[in-house]
């Protein structure tokens, strides 16, 4: 049996980088798919290439800002209609924003807590009941951010560390209904979040020749290396795992200046 037959699993953010990866893969384990975007081309081109496997259906594909509360329960009921139950949450949206305590906004602060902190307990939340029905789990994207300190990325980082705590907190207060909540924390992946980000690509490529020194295994990552972790994760394979923040940033995590 594929890891996800017959589940559910909804994917924000699905449109690109690292939520379409992990929907692609995650179709080609059988899962049952409802996908999240606001660019309906963009998320058409995703969805297109989640070929279903072991009898799933085609991919259900939602329209919606996660930081607007129509749209939230919106996600959940148009999953439940389509296929009446949820396995699994993967909240991955996600935006990033420099700034430091002295350059930074708060207008950034607000939108980036907005997109990545409190959509995310929005949705979780609404998501909770159905979770329990089917003893299913979340995997939140977080981030290196959430678990080190890097200057200038000031409200980016905050949002990742108030996530992993979302993500342990959460783990422990469903503990006793069998739901399980883990993160991903990604390194440096290739994605276009840097240049959405405001990086012009000359920046952009300094910024991934730099990456190779900052990231143990001399590299950065690829949007397939998180996906994999996502669906491990969210599998039985990791039946026994709730709470974990688990690094996927070729040991980035691991260093210090030397
Ligand atoms: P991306 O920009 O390709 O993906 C982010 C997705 O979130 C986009 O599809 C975007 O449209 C969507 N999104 C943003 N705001 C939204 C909103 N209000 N409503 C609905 N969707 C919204 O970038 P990437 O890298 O794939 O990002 C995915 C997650 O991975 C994010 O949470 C990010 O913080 C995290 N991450 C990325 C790293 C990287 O180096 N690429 C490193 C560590 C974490």
């Amino acid at each position: 049996m594929a890891d996800f037959e017959n589940k559910v699993i909804i994917i924000t953010g699905a449109s690109s980088g690292i939520g379409a990866g992990a929907a692609e893969l995650l179709a080609s384990k059988g899962a049952w798919l409802a996908l999240v975007g606001r660019n309906v081309e963009n998320l058409k081109t995703v969805a297109d290439k989640c070929t279903p496997t072991y009898g799933a259906p085609e991919p259900l594909q939602i329209i919606a800002d996660v930081t607007n509360e129509a749209d939230v329960k919106r996600i959940v009921d148009t999953t439940i209609e389509k296929f009446q139950k949820i396995n699994v949450l993967v909240n991955n949206a996600g935006i990033l924003k420099s700034g430091s305590i002295e350059t930074g906004t708060l207008e950034d602060y607000d939108t980036i807590m907005n997109v990545n902190c409190r959509s995310i307990f929005n949705l979780t939340k609404l998501c909770i009941p159905h979770l329990i029905a089917t003893k299913g789990n979340i995997v939140n994207v977080s981030s290196v951010n959430g678990m080190r300190s890097f200057a200038g990325v000031l409200a980016y980082n905050m949002s990742k560390s108030a996530l992993d705590q979302f993500t342990q907190c959460v783990a422990l207060e469903l503990a006793d209904k069998t739901v399980r909540c883990n993160s991903v924390n990604p390194g440096v992946i290739v994605t276009n979040i840097h240049k959405n980000g405001g990086m012009n690509d000359a920046a952009y490529a300094a910024f991934l020749e730099h990456s190779k020194t900052t990231h143990a295994l001399g590299r950065v990552g690829q949007t397939r290396e998180v996906a994999e972790t996502i669906a491990f994760l969210a599998s039985e394979r990791a039946s026994f795992i709730t709470g974990a923040l688990i690094p996927c940033d070729g040991g980035r995590h691991a260093m210090c200046p030397r």
